[in-house]
């Protein structure tokens, strides 16, 4: 035999399912996942989303089934959009009792009480008239301060109606820091924060605005959201502050194209990192397997794998019923 036949031999490890199966080094688990809903109010049937087969703007009836059904599989969360019938500049509909997001938190809280974690999308982008996720200046730029405020009274209405979890995502600075104080002073002292913390202005956004209807009527959220091209260190920073004013967990936004923030995410910081797998990260694979052109199922398994390997403790997927139900 000669000393060309190497001894050493990855594929050893490879050679069966059974092998593959029990060195797998990344695991998915159902209760990893947190799904998003959309829910519409005054609508009798759901809408479907035409840029995300397979998703849909709920109605109070078919969002119950949705979390149950989501409940059922062990999906670990959800998390809800309320998509207003009558939209302003403040976003009124947004901490308003009766707005369309709390009455469903209520529903969807009776349906499925505690067996899955039901939190709410703090941001006013779905409730304004302009689509900005905040209030604006006289010149249209959207005013940080102003904004907390109104971001604290829209938590405070979100945990009232049943909100277990609350997750700002507007990129305001201070966002986690008012959000926290307005709970504790209201008594929730015990709700935990979902930060999205590096979130940056991403074309990968593009179908959502469909589905939450709240595409903003002139520029672009560059102002607030972090550039794709700023520095790794810029995510950082944004995570110190955001623990600093009390965050429980710290979200990276989108994933796919982020797996790096993930990483060092991971890496430095001591609570539970989410990565959410948005709209455009949800569509490019689906719309690619209606052509016929990739396999859809691994795709997207591997996609979530490959999320969860860079370091995610969580994962906000649109496929998270669907992929609990094949783990
Ligand atoms: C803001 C918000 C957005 C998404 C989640 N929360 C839109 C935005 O920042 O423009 C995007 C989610 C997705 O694309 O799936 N409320």
């Amino acid at each position: 035999m000669s000393a060309e036949f190497p001894v050493a031999r990855p594929r050893r490890l490879r050679r069966t399912p059974a092998l593959r199966r029990m060195v797998a080094g990344t695991r998915l688990h159902p209760a990893d996942l947190i799904l998003p809903l959309f829910v519409k109010e005054g609508i009798a049937e759901p809408h479907p989303v035409g840029s995300m087969p397979g998703v849909y703007q709920h109605s109070r009836d078919s969002l119950r089934k949705a979390a149950l059904d989501a409940a059922e599989a062990g999906v670990g969360g959800l998390i809800l959009f309320g998509v207003p019938a009558v939209k302003d500049a403040r976003g009124s509909a947004a901490d308003d009792p009766d707005g369309i997001l709390q009455v469903a938190l209520r529903d969807v809280s009776a349906e499925v009480g505690d067996a899955i974690v039901v939190m709410a999308d703090t941001c006013l982008d779905e409730f304004t008239d302009n689509g900005h996720c905040g209030i604006l200046t006289e010149s249209g730029e959207v005013d940080n301060d102003a904004t907390l405020e109104r971001y604290a009274s829209i938590a405070v209405a979100q945990v009232r109606a049943g909100s277990q979890m609350v997750a700002p995502s507007g990129m305001m600075d201070g966002q986690v820091g008012v959000i926290r104080a307005a709970l504790d002073a209201d008594g929730f002292t015990g709700v935990p924060i979902l930060a999205y913390t590096a979130k940056y202005a991403s074309a990968f956004y593009g179908p959502f605005r469909d589905a939450a209807e709240c595409a903003p009527q002139f520029g672009d959220r560059a102002s607030h959201q972090q550039d794709p091209a700023g520095p790794l260190e810029e995510a950082l920073r944004e995570a110190r502050l955001d623990l600093a004013e009390g965050a429980d967990a710290v979200m990276v936004k989108p994933a796919l194209a982020y797996l790096d923030v993930i990483r060092r995410f991971r890496d430095e910081v001591d609570v539970p990192v989410a990565a959410y797998q948005v709209s455009g990260e949800y569509a490019m694979i689906e719309a690619a397997a209606a052509n016929g052109w990739v396999d859809r199922d691994r795709m997207i398994m591997e996609s979530l794998v490959s999320i969860k390997r860079a370091g995610a403790d969580l994962i906000l997927t649109y496929w998270a019923t669907e992929v609990a139900r094949r783990l």
